[in-house]
């Protein structure tokens, strides 16, 4: 018999197992399969989960630091978001889910979900958001000409669950155009430093790689022939315009442009961040579109102003991704299974 890749065995999760788990450790564990799906900074996958009693706690992975593309650590507090609320969704779909909470203690953050008698089935829960857990992924690549309509704009505006954090959704050609261009630039001025392209190139995988983090560099559109040397490549040379006319492409082709803004910034806001850029991505997802996150714009204070200004913005904006109709491609990114991470 042939072994599945770890990409697609990880996918394979037959969603009626969880009735034949006996005990809830047994029941949390089952659900884990969905945590690591999510999506995260480079697939750095910066996770780590406590199970103790009917309490599943997701922490940071400590071993985890990209300095130069996250130096504060947001994108993997958002990381984090993103899997506690795949935790969330599958619980509730279990009717497993008894609450949820997240706290930030000396600089530690804390997301956790206590299981049993459902008491707490939250307000953005639904089926279709749990079933596109298992097919979501980062699309890479070109959006065909197909827009959104004005029903299926108002019904992502509707996600939104924090007061503190504001959608803007941008159709605008024009204003996504100018997206696109501020983020080549950013990408052309990150990628011509050589210590961004040193931990760029740490991230990233040939065919023969058998790490689980990191993304595979068949995902990069490189040819074939070349994906082998791609991680060789970038650590020796410049290859700015290349990677960033390749971003700014994917822009470009964009039906719309997600920002998610706020204007009270803390850990916290990051958490629900990353939950609200998951839930959202589903939900386009199960609409049939997909999704692409490009987040360069923002990593300076220049072109983040920029960003605000062309949109007309004025929160700050902390998280931003792109949506339309893509050919779906055959890569799908890897991960650790949750076993090996265990606490
Ligand atoms: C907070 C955050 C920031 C991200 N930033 C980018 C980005 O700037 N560019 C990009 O191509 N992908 C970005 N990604 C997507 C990840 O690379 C992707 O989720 C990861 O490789 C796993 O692949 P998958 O989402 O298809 O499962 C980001 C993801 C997260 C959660």
């Amino acid at each position: 018999m042939k072994t599945l890749d770890n990409a697609t065995k990880i996918r394979l999760i037959n969603i009626s197992d969880f009735k034949q788990k006996q005990t809830i450790k047994e029941k949390i564990e089952f659900l884990l399969n969905f945590a690591i799906l999510a999506p995260s900074t480079h697939n750095s996958q910066p996770w780590s989960f406590i199970i103790k009693d009917n309490t599943l706690k997701i922490v940071y992975d400590n071993s985890i630091n990209i300095k130069i593309a996250d130096p504060d650590n947001r994108y993997k507090v958002m990381s984090l978001g993103c899997c506690f609320v795949n935790v969330i969704i599958a619980a509730a779909y279990y009717n497993f889910l008894e609450s949820y909470s997240y706290n930030e203690q000396n600089d530690k953050i804390e997301l956790v979900i206590v299981f049993g008698k459902v008491t707490n089935i939250p307000a953005f829960y639904s089926n279709e958001l749990f079933f596109q857990i298992l097919k979501r992924k980062n699309s890479r690549g070109v959006f065909k000409s197909e827009k959104f309509n004005r029903f299926q704009l108002n019904n992502i505006k509707s996600v939104n669950i924090f007061k503190n954090i504001k959608i803007d959704i941008i159709d605008d050609n024009k204003k996504i155009n100018s997206i696109a261009s501020l983020t080549k630039k950013v990408l052309k001025e990150l990628y011509s430093e050589k210590e961004f392209r040193l931990e760029w190139a740490k991230w990233i995988k040939t065919p023969f790689s058998k790490n689980m983090k990191g993304i595979s560099s068949l995902e990069l559109k490189p040819s074939v022939v070349l994906s082998p040397i791609i991680p060789i490549v970038m650590r020796y040379f410049n290859v700015s315009k290349k990677a960033s006319n390749l971003v700014g492409t994917m822009i470009k082709s964009s039906a719309i442009a997600i920002v998610l803004s706020s204007n009270d910034l803390n850990k916290l806001s990051f958490i629900e961040g990353g939950m609200l850029a998951e839930l959202l991505m589903l939900k386009i997802q199960s609409m049939g579109f997909q999704t692409s996150i490009a987040v360069a714009a923002l990593s300076n204070p220049e072109s983040k102003a920029k960003l605000m200004n062309e949109l007309g913005i004025n929160e700050e904006p902390i998280f931003i991704f792109f949506a339309g109709k893509m050919e779906e491609s055959k890569y799908l990114s890897t991960r650790v299974e949750y076993n090996h991470i265990l606490n």
